[in-house]
């Protein structure tokens, strides 16, 4: 275990003790946690609804779960959590409710904002999203010459894309087999030009995700695409383009007709938004009855993170875990690896709702945060991931602590031997990762002298494995909720928003400006000597000069 060196300012009397606890708690390994505690395996675990959580390959002892949970007395994350809940406008900076529970809580459930139940909007969105969906399903949605639609292209980036990225390849098993589901979201001409490739506009709708309409990627892949679609249909492309967006009015003005704009609602953060509008790619691809399973498992475990006591609730624990390593252990990354190729998005989307959440200095009140904030999260689907970067997990000189994610039933045809193999290469890392290999036992396995020291492992590098039954709609929607949760639960212990992304502004604004100047809009270049020298260049380059 490495130390955080010098104490955290404005710890309080939880984060001393904390770090007290830490102190004592530095020279136990994990063989010695494990072999003074022989149902420490079963103990530290906890389940959240189809989920089995084990987190006592981490770190800790009773003790400092305990200490953590007087911590997150102490900052009051339970009234944190319940005012999100209940609808309390917790991001501070941009004056908003963070309600993305309101989109999955079960029918019936009033869902107040400023005294207004919104639960009658969220059920007709979701009822218009099933209607194109399913007519989409059936060949009954039709273009521009009369021909079903079979290909649906989500334009969006960032949370209008990562998450429904994520859950359709996720539920691919599940996926209607003659439709053609795609994305695109990198502003490089490449994506759209892929994304299009091979489809015939006629059998195209174009669905144009972005909260605010305003996001400079998918509206220039909007345009591109609605060019394809004018040149292969003709001008009236309104069969052929739908929106999700908070703005309306901006999907109007685009030529989007109202029947195929759907509303995500202000309160709902791009990165928390895959149940909202901006799913629909999903819904499409597995149907609005897996959907709804999707948004059932997410509402199972809203539940559970506001009803569990704290030494129970998984997002919690999880969450306070993330602190321990990052405030009191110094890990300055999370690795996450799905033991399931399908879920090879979810650490991509995972590191939106971590980074853009949790990365910040500045805190809710507006001073600078003493100590470290959110961590670098990464990730690879295992084993790819083993054979990629799983040596510096294991022997490198940094700790990383690592989520392990496996599933009991493969997607695949359980005929194939495959899953079996698979989920013994997770449990044996979760195993090598802890315990290691000592120099001793490297050398009764027969390793010559000089080679030992390489073929030893230190051990005591953590892990949490994550248990499901199986990579279904309702467990997917758990795991999404699940790090949505426990995301928040670090961000109200280091008293950041974890809800506004201020930091994605300055780039934005600056491009905006260098790209009037690669037009030649501007006469001088007026940036740092860095700065202009490659932009000089890259015009250059292209041909152009500044
Ligand atoms: O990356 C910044 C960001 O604002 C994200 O928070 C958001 O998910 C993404 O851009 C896309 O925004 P929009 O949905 O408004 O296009």
């Amino acid at each position: 275990m490495s130390l955080v060196t010098g104490s955290e300012a404005d710890g309080g009397v939880a984060w001393s003790d904390l770090e007290q606890h830490r102190d004592q708690l530095v020279d136990r390994s994990l063989r010695d946690l494990f072999a003074a505690d022989p149902e420490r395996g079963e103990r530290l675990a906890v389940g959240v609804g189809d989920l089995w959580v084990d987190y006592s390959k981490q770190p800790v002892t009773d003790e400092t779960i305990s200490l953590l949970i007087d911590l997150a007395a102490q900052r009051d994350v339970p009234g944190f959590i319940g005012r999100m809940l209940s609808g309390e406008r917790v991001n501070t900076t941009e004056d908003r409710p963070a309600l993305h529970t309101a989109l999955r809580a079960p029918a019936g459930t009033a869902v107040m904002v400023d005294g207004t139940d919104v639960a009658p909007v969220v059920r007709e969105t979701l009822g218009r999203m099933a209607d194109v969906a399913k007519r989409l399903r059936s060949g009954r949605l039709q273009g521009a010459t009369g021909r079903p639609i079979s290909a649906l292209v989500s334009l969006g980036i960032g949370g209008s894309h990562l998450g429904p990225a994520m859950a359709t390849a996720a539920l691919a098993h599940l996926a209607h087999p003659e439709l053609d589901i795609r994305f695109a979201s990198n502003l490089d001409g490449a994506e759209i030009e892929r994304a299009l490739d091979g489809l015939d506009p006629a059998t195209t709708l174009i669905l144009v995700c972005s909260k605010t309409f305003t996001t400079a990627e998918t509206m220039v892949a909007a345009e591109t695409a609605r060019a394809w679609l004018v040149d292969g249909v003709g001008d009236d492309v309104s069969t052929h383009m739908a929106a999700a967006t908070a703005a309306t009015d901006l999907a109007t003005g685009f030529g989007i007709s109202p029947e195929l704009t759907f509303q995500v609602p202000d309160w709902v953060g791009g990165r928390f938004s895959l149940p909202s509008a901006i799913g629909l790619s999903v819904m499409a691809s597995v149907g609005p009855d897996a959907f709804t399973e999707m948004l059932a498992g997410m509402g199972m475990v809203d539940d559970h993170v506001a009803s569990s006591t704290p030494d129970s609730n998984g997002p919690m624990l999880l969450g306070l875990l993330d602190v321990w390593h990052r405030s009191f252990l110094g890990a300055s990354s999370l690795a996450v690896v799905p033991y399931s190729s399908q879920l090879g998005g979810f650490p991509p989307w995972l590191q939106q709702v971590s980074m853009e959440s949790l990365g910040k200095r500045t805190g809710a009140d507006g001073s600078l945060v003493a100590g470290q904030t959110g961590p670098v999260v990464w990730g690879a689907a295992g084993t790819d991931g083993q054979h990629a970067f799983f040596q510096m997990l294991h022997q490198g000189t940094d700790v990383v602590p690592c989520d392990l994610i496996g599933f009991a039933q493969p997607v695949a045809d359980p005929r194939l031997a495959h899953h079996d193999a698979l989920m013994a290469n997770l449990f044996a890392q979760t195993e090598a990762l802890a315990f290691g290999l000592t120099a001793d036992e490297a050398a009764a396995t027969g390793v010559p002298p000089d080679l030992v020291a390489h073929r030893t492992f230190p051990g005591d590098r953590p892990s949490t494995t994550i248990l499901a039954p199986e990579l279904t709609p309702s467990v997917l929607g758990q795991l999404v909720a699940l790090y949505e949760h426990r995301t928040v639960v670090a961000g109200a212990i280091w008293g950041i928003n974890p809800f506004d992304q201020w930091g994605v502004e300055l780039g934005k604004s600056l491009s905006v400006r260098i790209a009037a100047e690669l037009d030649g809009d501007e006469g001088r270049l007026t940036h740092d000597s860095s700065t202009n020298s490659l932009i000089r260049r890259y015009l250059k380059l292209r041909g152009r000069s500044a």
